[in-house]
């Protein structure tokens, strides 16, 4: 095994993810997706929902096992590959044969792609109620950029969904009962001032940066080597999590988030926050609220796509 040095004391993400659980709201770290689900399931019945970044054993295809469960009128899977979103739809609605479920291809690293997906949903549906933002990579070995020459993971975590998100925007504003952007973020968001978008321009809706937390048994930590994660502190050397440090969730209890996020209506003056635990996460970092610096990321982000969006 390579010799990985690494100071997991210094590391600002993995002290925020073996922080003490945040508490005080209707919902806690202990929440389940199906939990938040069955709680929030007049919310959810009869809605337009979006999930970008579905595979098998990710958080968003557990988000959208839940939501499928409580009738929404559509649940459309956007993600990069078909094969992934299908296995998916094939898990959530077994036999069953239904019309209310849809796979949308989206490949947030090409923003052709993503003027695509744009596209094609506007053609699906004139109205959208959630739109969850998951879709994201995490420690990319080797630096590389896409073919505009964007840094791979600002380009899939935020750039991407940004164009995304803009170009939906109209049926985002169509929906009746107010829409609900959820963009989901991590306790790295701490490591480095960068923050996702402006949330103050529209009355009709609802922003929320969501930290699942640690969980085990998705893809995202595929391309880490486990020397690094015993170094970082996040496994022990016997192979196995440090539950010690972390308390790692379950997938459900990580996407229990998005569902509280997206569906929770007792929390609407809370827009703009950033949502941990299932609950308002008071410890997120200032650079993420400070709107000077989501406004600076907004024109960083509309010359990166090469667009303006204005909501005035
Ligand atoms: N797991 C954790 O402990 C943890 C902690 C903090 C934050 N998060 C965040 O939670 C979200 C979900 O993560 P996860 O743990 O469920 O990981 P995951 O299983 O790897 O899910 C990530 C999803 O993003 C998709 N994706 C990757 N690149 C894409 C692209 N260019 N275009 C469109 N979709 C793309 C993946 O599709 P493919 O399968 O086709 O690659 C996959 O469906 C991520 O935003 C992650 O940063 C997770």
């Amino acid at each position: 095994m390579s010799e990985f040095k690494f100071d997991a004391t210094s590391d600002i993400a993995t002290s925020a993810l073996a922080r003490k659980p945040i508490s005080g709201g209707r919902f806690n770290v202990h929440t389940t997706s199906d939990q938040a689900a069955a709680d929030l399931a007049s919310g959810i019945a009869d809605k337009i929902v979006i999930i970008t970044g579905v595979s098998p054993t990710g958080i968003g295809a557990d988000a959208a096992r839940v939501i499928f469960q409580q009738n929404p009128k559509l649940l459309i899977l956007a993600s990069r590959t078909l094969g992934s979103i299908d296995a998916v739809i094939n898990e959530i609605r077994g036999s069953k044969s239904v019309e209310n479920i849809k796979p949308l291809v989206l490949d947030l690293s090409d923003l052709r792609s993503v003027r695509k997906a744009a596209d094609e949903l506007l053609q699906m549906t004139p109205v959208v109620d959630a739109l969850i933002n998951n879709a994201g990579v995490m420690m990319v070995p080797n630096f590389k950029t896409t073919t505009e020459g964007i840094e791979w993971h600002f380009a899939v975590n935020h750039v991407g969904h940004f164009l995304f998100t803009n170009l939906i925007m109209p049926a985002l504003l169509k929906s009746q009962d107010g829409t609900c952007v959820v963009n989901v973020s991590s306790a790295a968001h701490r490591a480095r001032a960068v923050d996702f978008e402006d949330i103050n321009f529209n009355k009709n809706l609802r922003s929320f940066g969501v930290d699942p937390g640690g969980i085990l048994g998705t893809g995202l930590s595929r391309d880490i080597p486990m020397e690094e994660k015993i170094a970082r502190g996040w496994w022990n050397k016997d192979g196995k999590p440090n539950t010690e440090l972390i308390p790692y969730k379950s997938v459900g209890q990580g996407s229990a988030n998005y569902i509280v996020a997206a569906f929770d209506r007792t929390i609407d003056d809370k827009s703009g926050a950033c949502i941990a635990d299932s609950a308002i996460d008071p410890t997120a970092a200032p650079h993420a609220l400070d709107p000077e610096n989501a406004k600076k990321l907004w024109i960083l982000s509309e010359r990166l796509v090469g667009q303006e969006f204005n909501y005035d």
